[in-house]
């Protein structure tokens, strides 16, 4: 697959071209539109539904499937606040506020300098520390025993439930936890489309390690994680590992490294990869009085693994990978916008193209889809010319389009086109499931 970009060079205008693509095809709306929205929340529709699932699958794929040392589980969101005063989240997941008195506007204190980005004015109030989780009652009464809060990360749930992972699965060290799942900080500066919104959905994994091994574990998957994008097609040239300085570590990390994408305004955090020492399990055994820990019959000692935590997010990815992917060229004299999305990640893999809507094509082609939908996500369109057609494909990623013309009913062919190269090949129509997976496995297995 060719990238689509390869200078690293940033590029605003991408990001418009992105943007409103995105609201064009029904990748994402603005959430409660027709009430004039909610600041930085969306809403992802039928095409950014898909896309997200494919995100997420590809994720699960390399993080679960693929692997015999990860297993899943799924939290709940609402949360016992002991959780988050053992996590430290309550005393430490702070953003430092500052407030203008000339124009009202709050500002994350270190993202901006000693003046206001909207007026300008230095009349700035002292930077005080703000909470970043949404707090919610549960129940009908609103007191402080039914406070709750929605989970900041995904990653708690699972160092709760590390007995009963242990208990129930029999793994041993090095093992993994693993979880895709929404959640929810108040941020002060939410902005840039969905890369930082109050809503977003995380896909972690808590890798549970003698902490002997944790330095090397660290190096793993750091590496597997940044290759985890180059096979779902970000260019290379796109991504890099950054470690954190000692000054930026989050209160549990002693040592943390960030995938960062080359979004059109420069380098930013799409995953962190952190050693989070024994500190979850260290302090949720204190905090419950129940001992978190794995007693290793080999050697007959009783330890406290260590954590390393590769944390991604879903949403945040989804906006790099259709970045990394839009492109444009010139086909048959003609302009072209290009989603060159990996085929796992398109959220259509296959288009059944009928190529007029005469009633004659219409059976042989939804027999067609209907073969083809048992096995991959299908579109079916037989509105417009057939080339107005391809141009939706392509823009909206659909590797393989299948046109069923009146030679079809003759000699029992189809024309499957590549949204790449544009290339046309005539299949037999019972080699036609056989040669789409093979070109979307191939793909796969690049
Ligand atoms: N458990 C570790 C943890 O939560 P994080 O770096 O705060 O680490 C992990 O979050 C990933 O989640 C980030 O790399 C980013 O991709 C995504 N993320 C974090 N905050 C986000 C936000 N407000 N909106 C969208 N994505 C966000």
């Amino acid at each position: 697959m060719k990238p689509a970009v390869t200078s690293p060079t940033p590029d605003p205008a991408l990001f418009d071209a992105v943007v409103n693509l995105c609201k064009r095809r029904g990748f994402v709306f603005p959430s409660a539109e027709i009430y004039g929205g909610i600041r930085s929340t969306y809403d992802y529709g039928p095409l950014g539904a898909l896309m997200l699932r494919n995100v997420r699958d590809a994720w699960w794929r390399s993080m679960v499937q693929e692997r015999d040392d990860v297993v899943p589980i799924d939290a709940a969101v609402l949360t016992n606040p002991k959780v988050w005063e053992a996590s430290g989240h309550l005393a430490a997941f702070t953003d430092p506020l500052v407030d203008c008195r000339n124009c009202k506007e709050r500002w994350r204190a270190d993202q901006i300098g000693d003046s206001c980005p909207k007026c300008g004015s230095k009349d700035l109030t002292e930077a005080r520390p703000f909470n970043l989780m949404f707090k919610t009652f549960v129940g009908p009464v609103e007191d402080s025993a039914a406070a709750a809060y929605l989970r900041p990360e995904t990653a708690q749930g699972m160092f709760v439930n590390f007995l009963n992972v242990l208990q129930t699965t029999r793994k041993r060290p090095p093992f993994g936890i693993a979880q895709t799942g929404r959640a929810f900080r108040n941020e002060i500066t939410p902005g840039n489309f969905v890369f930082r919104t109050r809503e977003f959905e995380m896909m972690e994994m808590e890798y549970f390690v003698p902490p002997a091994e944790a330095a090397s574990w660290f190096e793993y998957w750091c590496t597997e994680r940044l290759d985890w994008y180059e096979r779902y097609g970000v260019p290379k040239e796109m991504l890099r590992l950054r470690q954190h300085e000692e000054s930026e570590l989050s209160h549990y990390s002693a040592g943390t490294a960030d995938v960062e994408f080359l979004y059109p305004w420069g380098w930013g955090e799409l995953e962190g990869i952190a050693n989070r020492t024994d500190f979850d399990l260290r302090s949720h055994s204190e905090h419950s009085g129940t001992k978190l820990e794995y007693f290793d019959q080999t050697s007959g000692e009783h330890y406290m693994p260590y954590v390393i935590e590769p944390a991604a997010g879903l949403t945040r990815t989804m906006m790099a990978m259709l970045l990394a992917a839009y492109d444009t060229d010139v086909v048959a004299g003609e302009d072209r916008t290009v989603l060159r999305l990996h085929p796992r990640i398109a959220p259509y893999s296959v288009a059944v193209l009928p190529l007029s809507k005469k009633e004659t094509l219409t059976p042989l082609a939804k027999k067609i889809l209907r073969t083809l939908q048992r096995r991959f996500v299908c579109d079916y369109d037989e509105t417009q010319a057939i080339g107005r057609r391809y141009r939706r494909q392509d823009e909206i990623g659909t590797p393989l389009c299948v046109t069923v013309d009146f030679d079809s009913l003759e000699d029992g062919a189809v024309t499957v086109r590549d949204r790449d190269s544009t290339e046309q090949v005539r299949v037999p129509i019972g080699q036609l499931p056989g040669t789409i997976a093979e070109r979307l496995e191939a793909e796969l297995d690049r």
